[in-house]
């Protein structure tokens, strides 16, 4: 029997690529449900983290504000979170699966950062920039997350943009926003979610002449 035909070494650049193209599409949104409690080692947060501060900044203005609730920290942010619903909540609007969801959710991940935006004294980046800046930090720590295995999920339920929620996590300037909530632990499930894109070819126009 001959050997099978040797599969032709990939390159270096075309290593770099696929482990970049692994690492961009295996990371998936994955719901504090799907994760189970198993904690979260401080090293893997501290990485997740300090990634997070490497995203890119116009001006250097590092606008990324992360507090992050663990432990019991977590009880007083869904307790929190559900008061100031039920505060901004006309009674005609208010539901009361999305007043239970905001308690139990917190505590199904053992790890929630509270993702902020904090503004430049002088204002001299445009606010789109800082928030765009905090987007990417927050890419980062998904993709760390990912690539350690892990769960990520960045919530946005309305009241994260309220006043009282900047308050609430010590932001005294009224120009600071608070961007969502991103949760953090590991997938209940051994099976990594798919994930799914629409057809590329109509979000991109090429213009070569
Ligand atoms: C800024 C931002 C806010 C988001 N807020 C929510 C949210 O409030 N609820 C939700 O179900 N998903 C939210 N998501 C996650 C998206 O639902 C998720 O990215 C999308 O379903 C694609 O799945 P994938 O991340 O696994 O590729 C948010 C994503 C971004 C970028």
């Amino acid at each position: 029997m001959s050997d099978p035909p040797a599969t032709p070494p990939l390159d270096a650049l075309s290593l770099r690529l696929a482990a970049a193209n692994a690492l961009i599409r295996r990371r998936r949104s994955i719901k504090p449900q799907a994760m189970d409690q198993r904690p979260v080692d401080p090293r893997h947060l501290a990485a997740i983290l300090e990634n997070a501060n490497w995203a890119p900044t116009h001006g250097m203005t590092e606008p990324w504000r992360f507090f992050v609730f663990t432990g019991a920290g977590r009880e007083r942010l869904a307790d929190f979170c559900q008061s100031l619903y039920r505060r901004l909540t006309l009674d005609d609007a208010f539901r009361q699966d999305k007043f239970d969801k905001l308690r139990s959710q917190p505590l199904l991940a053992p790890v929630v950062v509270a993702i902020a935006m904090k503004r430049q004294e002088i204002e001299k980046i445009p606010e789109i920039e800082e928030v765009e800046a905090v987007a990417c930090s927050v890419h980062n720590m998904h993709l760390t997350a990912s690539a350690l295995g892990m769960a990520a999920f960045w919530s946005t339920p309305p009241l994260v943009y309220s006043d009282e929620m900047r308050q609430w996590l010590g932001l005294s300037d009224p120009r600071d926003k608070c961007l969502g909530l991103f949760y953090l632990g590991w997938p209940a499930s051994e099976t990594w979610p798919e994930g799914q894109r629409g057809d590329f070819s109509g979000k991109i126009v090429h213009i070569e002449g």
